[in-house]
């Protein structure tokens, strides 16, 4: 069993996408009961509801991007989505995202990466705790509007002390002006309840 803050450093502390994947790798089976039952995480939560607010047609086509062990499928299940992709990096944590069986399709890939889905594949991506130190970089940001559809939403959660210090507002702001994508939401919400960390929740639709 990993302790607390070990966990937590080895995620946070990463030197490189190795280290970080090796991070998840071990922690994948103790994710849930640390952050859920440790740190009170409920970005899962807060971001299926937002995601709800704009996204009401349950039979929408939807990549979890950066799923980990699944948190987020399982409450669009339970909201009545239909047809949830899953992608994740890391194998182990893919593997109990699989095991909630709430998924269509589970794909392991790099969103640091060009993506191996086609242009406008989903009407909407979420991605929930994986724009954060030390993660995925603003640039996945481009990756994500090109497999939406135009008219399509992409709702993602980014850590707060992130959002200010890894370039993700510039990010958000150029590709609005060069008219990628258009603000529907910017709200705060929290992250860990127990932990007192929030988060901004980003709502966008991709330009028609
Ligand atoms: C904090 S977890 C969040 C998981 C889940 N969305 C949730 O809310 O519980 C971050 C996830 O991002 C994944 N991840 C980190 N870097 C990634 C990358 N470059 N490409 C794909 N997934 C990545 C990790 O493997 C991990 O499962």
């Amino acid at each position: 069993m990993i302790s607390e803050n070990k966990t937590l450093d080895k995620v946070y502390t990463a030197k490189d996408h190795d280290e970080l994947m090796d991070a998840y790798g071990e922690w994948a089976n103790e994710y849930e009961k640390d952050t859920v039952d440790r740190f009170g995480y409920v970005a899962h939560i807060e971001s299926a509801d937002a995601f709800e607010q704009v996204m009401s047609h349950k039979g929408a086509y939807i990549l979890d991007a950066g799923c980990g062990t699944g948190l987020v499928g399982k409450e669009l299940s339970q909201r009545g989505y239909q047809k949830v992709d899953a992608l994740d990096c890391s194998e182990q944590m893919l593997g109990e995202a699989r095991d909630k069986k709430v998924y269509h399709e589970l794909f392991q890939a790099d969103m640091s990466k060009r993506l191996e889905f086609e242009d406008n594949r989903y009407d909407a991506v979420i991605c929930t705790g994986t724009f954060t130190y030390g993660h995925v970089q603003a640039d996945a940001f481009e990756e994500l509007v090109r497999i939406t559809k135009p008219g399509g939403i992409i709702c993602f959660t980014i850590r707060e002390g992130a959002f200010d210090d890894c370039g993700y507002q510039e990010k958000m702001a150029e590709m609005e002006h060069g008219q990628s994508w258009e603000q529907v939401a910017l709200v705060d919400a929290t992250y860990f309840v127990k932990e007192k960390v929030s988060c901004k929740i980003c709502t966008y639709r991709v330009t028609a």
